[in-house]
């Protein structure tokens, strides 16, 4: 079969924690401590048709440190989609060039589109509003990481998805990858009109989970193990939808304080909007070690770099393939 990662749909709670195995073998690489070259000669194809930082970047380096190359396009005006090619053109096209392409496009589904015009493997670096699974991969990973860490069980933990759930690609991905784990409990909160999507309410309840629907961070957040905030996806939509949108929705250390244990671990996908009148994360927990996002940023390395030694079939080669750093 064609070797993609369009949706985290591909999962099972196994074969999930399979690929986290391999992840933690790329530690040593990801840290500095070891390098390898299992993917010396391959080139990968990064197609961002969206803005992105991490995704982009971290995928690229991932590529790079396991001894590929990476082409890079960013933007329609950079490509010649721009001039009216198609997504199965340019997929053919890519794929003469590169051996592996990460697609960020602004479709829901066009990354599956791309998928289905070659045999190379591709990733969805996010589909419009549709999934993001690479970043909700890193997302339970470091979820799982952090428990460890304090002696916690993912099975029945208390976990709030706070935001934008409607457009946040992240949040979709990551609620089916947790509904993987056993009884768990969802506590939602988004203002009116930025809810959760119904399918995706439906399919976690049918899984065995309590979800709680809330439109009071104040409430919603009492007795969480894991906040994971989001930002509001304002390119996806007209800004009247967000009336509802206040500073009462910011995740802020007094608000942590007030509703939270000090175990509780603070996420975001990133990146948070610090602009004035964004109210996604507050910037007074920078320095608390409750806040994970840069931990999940970092973890997207060795995330990606497991996810690229599957699609390219070298898993078994990483172990014996790490040798010492001389720089
Ligand atoms: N989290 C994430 O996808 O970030 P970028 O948009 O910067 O890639």
């Amino acid at each position: 079969g064609k070797h993609q990662l369009l949706s985290v749909d591909q999962f099972t709670r196994e074969s999930v924690e399979d690929l986290f195995r391999i992840a933690d073998q790329m530690q040593p690489i990801a840290r500095r401590q070891k390098v390898s070259r299992v993917l010396e000669g391959a080139v990968l194809g990064n197609l961002f048709f969206e803005a992105s930082t991490r995704t982009r970047v971290s995928f690229g380096a991932a590529f790079c440190r396991l001894g590929g190359s990476v082409c890079d396009t960013t933007g329609f005006t950079f490509s010649s989609m721009a001039k009216g090619e198609s997504i199965y053109d340019t997929s053919r096209v890519m794929s003469g060039y590169v051996d592996a392409m990460v697609i960020r496009h602004p479709e829901k589904g066009s990354v599956a589109e791309f998928a289905q015009a070659t045999n190379i493997p591709v990733v969805n670096g996010g589909d419009g509003p549709g999934e993001h699974p690479s970043q909700a991969l890193l997302d339970l990973y470091t979820i799982l990481t952090e428990f460890s860490r304090l002696g916690k069980l993912l099975d029945g933990a208390h976990i709030a998805l706070v935001g934008d759930l409607k457009y946040g690609r992240t949040v979709h991905s990551l609620i089916k990858l947790l509904a993987l784990y056993r009884g768990l409990k969802f506590t939602l909160i988004a203002p009116r009109g930025l809810e959760m999507p119904d399918y995706l309410l439906e399919e976690t309840g049918k899984q065995g989970h309590t979800i709680v629907q809330s439109s009071s961070l104040e409430e919603g957040l009492v007795g969480a193990d894991v906040i994971y905030a989001t930002r509001v996806q304002k390119e996806r939509f007209a800004a009247e939808e967000i009336e509802g949108y206040t500073p009462d929705f910011q995740v802020n250390k007094a608000i942590v304080d007030k509703c939270c244990g000090p175990d509780v671990i603070v996420m975001h996908p990133l990146p948070r909007d610090s602009r004035e009148g964004a109210h996604d994360l507050s910037v007074d927990l920078n320095h608390d070690t409750r806040l994970a996002i840069f931990r999940q940023t970092d973890n997207g390395i060795p995330v990606r770099m497991a996810i690229f030694a599957v699609l390219l079939g070298v898993e078994g080669l990483v172990q014996h393939s790490l040798r010492d750093v001389t720089w």
